[in-house]
């Protein structure tokens, strides 16, 4: 992580039950050494205190326009210029759309409106209010006015519904900024391809074989690539995952699919296979469903390897190459060898025998193995995926910068 000492954070915490999460982003901030002052707006009050966030963020907490000792201390557009950056965590419904509206009723929409800076909202509500045509409606002008927005995920709701509409993780927003403070690639026009997830090779139409993969660590790459500023492309199998519409998602379904989509998709700088593709597809699929009997066999050939297609591409191999080598054993040498045999720049290990990382899991714990480097392997111990990806990310930006 990086040291954030003189860069200066404006919160803004307006009234929802995940208020709480703001204290955890807080406290990440704070121990990344960042400077911060909050404003509270008047139903934030409701669920978290100006004396917990003052003592958390050790610094200034405002929460009314119209306070005179604030106005001599700091005016409110004295406020807006001196952050970096300003995050509105939870971004309410009532918030989005007085923003979108342009509103100044209070110090937080004065505030943003005032605002020279990059405004991060992370919203947090309902799903049915989420899904609700006038929020879709009102992010969109705020969209289109340059803010930037962070989540929401899909989960169980304190309201017992379940849905999309959750606040984003600390982790998330914390990285979401580290990266619009720090490192974004410098050129804007650089393509990354990713694939994720399974694929479904049919036996006839309503029967498959597939495996454990989620998506999740490729939709993170993903993710990780597009915050950076890369032009990502992401070609997923079946998953239940959701992402950002900026990124250009390709669904398929089976690994000739993905095939198709890759190739279509070429030219492309940087290329990160991190889909389970099905080694095998049926032979022969059968037309109707197949009926009850004593025996079947199935008769399997060799699925097309659409690394080793890319990789090897006589005129349209991208400048990097990075595939994933799922393993249960001999973790170093199995991935060495498909390094080398699929011509890979880097291939990332990880063991897939483990039940608390790789497939399907939120963690993963992998080793990089680099063709050309003195650093040879590297090794990235168990954390969230999405914090794997921020790594993986980092040194292909580095590389690429
Ligand atoms: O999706 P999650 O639940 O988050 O789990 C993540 C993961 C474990 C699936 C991921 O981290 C991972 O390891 N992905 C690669 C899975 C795989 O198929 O590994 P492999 O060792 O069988 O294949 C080696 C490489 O060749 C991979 O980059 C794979 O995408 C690629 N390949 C394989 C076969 C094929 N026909 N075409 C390919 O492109």
């Amino acid at each position: 992580m990086k040291d954030l000492t003189s860069k200066k954070i404006l919160f803004i915490i307006c009234g929802g039950i995940s208020a709480y999460k703001s204290l955890e982003t807080i406290r990440l901030f704070k121990k990344n050494n960042a400077e911060i002052k909050t404003i509270l707006t008047k139903s934030a009050k409701e669920f978290v205190t100006p004396l917990s966030i003052a003592s958390l963020s050790q610094g200034k907490v405002y929460d009314d326009l119209f306070n005179v000792e604030n106005e001599s201390e700091m005016d409110h557009i004295a406020l807006s210029r001196w952050a970096d950056v300003i995050i509105v965590a939870p971004a309410t419904a009532n918030t989005i759309s007085k923003l979108s509206q342009g509103s100044s009723e209070d110090l937080a929409s004065t505030v943003i409106l005032a605002s020279n800076k990059q405004v991060y909202l992370v919203p947090a509500m309902n799903v049915r209010m989420w899904e609700h045509q006038s929020t879709k409606n009102n992010l969109k002008i705020l969209k289109s006015y340059g803010y930037n927005i962070i989540g929401p995920l899909v989960g169980d709701m304190a309201c017992g519904e379940f849905g999309e509409g959750k606040m984003s993780d600390p982790s998330e927003i914390f990285n979401e900024i580290n990266n619009f403070l720090f490192k974004r690639i410098k050129n804007k026009k650089i393509k990354a391809l990713v694939t994720a997830g399974p694929t479904n090779e049919y036996i006839d139409p309503v029967r498959f074989i597939t495996n454990k993969s989620s998506g999740k660590q490729g939709y993170e790459i993903a993710k990780s690539l597009f915050r950076r500023g890369f032009d990502t492309t992401l070609i997923s199998g079946p998953t239940n995952l959701n992402i950002d519409e900026n990124i250009n998602l390709i669904k398929v379904e089976t690994a000739e699919e993905m095939f198709k989509a890759t190739q279509k998709n070429l030219p492309t700088d940087i290329a990160i296979f991190s889909a389970a593709v099905a080694d095998f597809k049926i032979n022969k699929k059968n037309q109707n469903k197949i009926k009850k009997k004593e025996n079947l066999t199935i008769n399997l050939e060799k699925n097309i390897d659409i690394l080793n297609y890319v990789s090897n591409h006589n005129y349209m191999r991208p400048k990097l190459v990075i595939g994933f080598a799922a393993e249960t054993n001999n973790l170093d040498k199995n991935a060495i060898s498909k390094l080398t045999n699929k011509n890979c720049d880097w291939i990332i290990a990880n063991d897939v025998s483990k039940k608390d990382s790789g497939f399907d899991s939120y963690f993963n714990e992998v080793t990089i193995h680099y063709k050309n480097s003195k650093y040879k392997k590297e090794k990235l111990s168990l954390k969230k995926k999405s914090e794997i990806s921020e790594e993986i990310v980092d040194r292909i930006v580095a590389q690429i910068n």
